[in-house]
C-alpha cells in the first residue's frame, strides 16, 4: 500500500527507487511509504517561542520512509545518505546516537500513551539539505510520527504529531525550538503558505501572488553550536515577559519595550514585538497581490533579525544584499533559526532566471563552496 501525507505522490519514478532499495535491504516490499516536505519560512522568525506568528511554506524537497512493521520493539533503519540505525523501542533514546534519535524518540513519546507499540523496518531517503535552516530535522520526526501512526494504528492528528515532534527536539536533541517547524511540515498544503498562529495552534491558508515566485538560497555554509545561541535568545525573551508581566512577548507592545532598561534586551523585543506585525501584514499585502509592500516586509524583517536579535550571520547578510540588487526582486531576507543557511526571497516570476543568474555569478561564497548549493523555485514545474 501507498500511502501518502494529504496529496498525490508526485514522483512515482522516486517511490519505485525507493520501493527497490527496500526490498534490496529487507527482503521484502515495504507495506507503507510516506513522504513529508520540508519548509521555508516565509516570515515570522523566532516568533513561534513567543506565542506569535509564522508564516512557512512547505518545499518540493522531501523526506520519504519505505516501511515494513516488526513484530517487536525493535527498529531497523537504514538512511540512503547517513547509513544503518538500530535501536529497541524498549531503550532510553540518549543510548541512539545521530539521526536515528528524532526516529527513536518520536517512538519513544507515541508510547507512553501507546505502550503496545511496535517497531518497524523503514528505509530513508531525503532531498532536503541538512543544516540549511529548510526543517531537515523536523521533515524526519513527522514522516516517522506517521509511519508509527499508521502501524499502531493511533488516533492521533497531525498537530498532535507536530507537538511531540517539539518535544524530540525540546527533550532529546536540546533545541529549545518552537512549535513552526513541524506544524510546516506536518501541516502544509502544496502551493499555499501556512498562517500559524503559534498560541492557538489555529492555522489557515494564504495564497501567494501569482506574479511571485519565492527562491531559497543555500548559502552553502553551516553552523556547529546553533542551539546555544538559539535557546540564549528565547531565555532572553522568556525574562522579558517575565519583566514586563506578561505571560509572552506576544502581549508585548512596542510602548512596553521603553521600560527596559537593558539595551540588548529592548533590541530582542522590538524585534519579536515588529516581526509579528509584519507576518500580518505580509498576509495582508498577499491578500491583494501587493508583492512591493510584501518584498519591502521581508527586508524589513532581515534588518530586525541583523541588527536587533543578532541571529545573521556573514553569508546571510552578504546573499540578501546580492538579491536586493537582482533584476526582480520585490525583497529577500533570511530564513529559519539563522547564522548560517538559507535566505528567501520573493522574486517577480518573469525575472526569476535573471535572478537566479545574477545571485549564482554575485554571490562569493565563503571558503571556495559553491555559490549556491540549491536554488528552488516555487511553485515547481511538474
Ligand atoms: C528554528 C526553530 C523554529 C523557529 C525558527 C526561527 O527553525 O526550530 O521553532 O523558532 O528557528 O523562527
Amino acid at each position: 500500500m501507498l500511502k501518502n501525507r494529504d496529496v498525490n505522490i508526485s514522483n512515482p519514478e522516486k517511490i519505485e527507487i525507493i520501493s527497490d532499495s527496500f526490498q534490496k535491504q529487507f527482503g521484502s516490499s515495504p507495506d507503507m511509504i510516506v513522504r513529508c516536505p520540508g519548509r521555508v519560512n516565509l516570515i515570522g522568525e523566532h516568533t513561534d517561542y513567543n506565542d506569535g506568528f509564522v508564516l512557512p511554506i512547505a518545499l518540493p524537497f522531501e523526506t520519504v520512509i519505505a516501511a515494513c512493521p516488526s513484530a517487536d520493539a525493535q527498529m531497523n533503519l537504514i538512511s540512503e545518505e547517513f547509513g544503518p540505525a538500530h535501536f529497541s523501542l524498549e531503550d532510553n533514546p540518549m543510548s541512539t546516537s545521530g539521526w536515528g534519535r528524532y526516529i527513536h524518540a518520536m517512538g519513544t513519546l507515541l508510547a507512553q500513551s501507546n505502550p503496545e507499540l511496535l517497531g518497524w523496518n523503514g528505509y530513508i531517503c531525503s532531498s532536503i539539505p541538512i543544516g540549511a535552516n529548510l526543517s531537515s530535522s523536523a521533515a524526519l520526526e513527522i514522516a516517522a510520527g506517521m509511519v508509527f501512526k499508521h502501524f499502531g494504528g493511533l488516533e492521533v492528528t497531525h498537530t498532535e504529531l507536530a507537538l511531540i515532534g517539539q518535544r524530540v527536539e525540546n527533550e532529546f536533541i536540546g533545541v529549545r525550538s518552537g512549535i513552526m517547524d513541524q506544524m510546516a511540515c506536518a501541516l502544509s498544503q502544496r502551493n499555499t503558505a501556512l498562517l500559524i498562529d503559534c498560541l492557538t495552534l489555529e492555522t489557515s491558508m494564504v495564497s501567494i501572488p501569482e506574479d511571485v515566485t519565492v527562491v531559497i538560497m543555500d548559502t552553502g555554509t553551516r553552523r556547529e553550536l546553533r542551539s546555544s545561541e538559539y535557546n540564549r535568545r528565547r531565555e532572553s525573551c522568556e525574562s522579558v515577559a517575565l519583566e514586563l508581566g506578561v505571560p509572552s512577548l506576544r502581549n508585548a507592545s512596542l510602548e512596553d519595550i521603553t521600560n527596559l532598561t537593558d539595551e540588548t534586551l529592548k533590541r530582542r523585543t522590538r524585534h519579536v514585538v515588529s516581526e509579528n506585525g509584519r507576518v500580518l501584514d505580509v498576509v495582508k499585502a498577499f491578500s491583494i497581490s501587493d508583492s512591493f509592500t510584501a518584498g519591502q516586509l521581508f527586508s524589513d524583517s532581515h534588518l530586525s533579525l541583523r541588527d536587533d536579535y543578532d541571529v545573521s550571520g556573514p553569508a546571510l547578510n552578504q546573499i540578501v544584499e546580492v538579491a536586493l540588487g537582482a533584476p526582480g526582486c520585490f525583497g529577500a531576507r533570511m530564513t529559519g533559526g539563522g547564522f548560517a543557511g538559507s535566505a528567501v526571497a520573493l522574486v517577480d516570476r518573469n525575472e526569476v532566471n535573471n535572478f537566479c543568474d545574477f545571485v549564482k555569478t554575485n554571490f562569493a561564497a565563503p571558503k571556495a563552496q559553491p555559490a549556491i548549493t540549491s536554488v528552488m523555485l516555487y511553485p515547481v514545474e511538474e
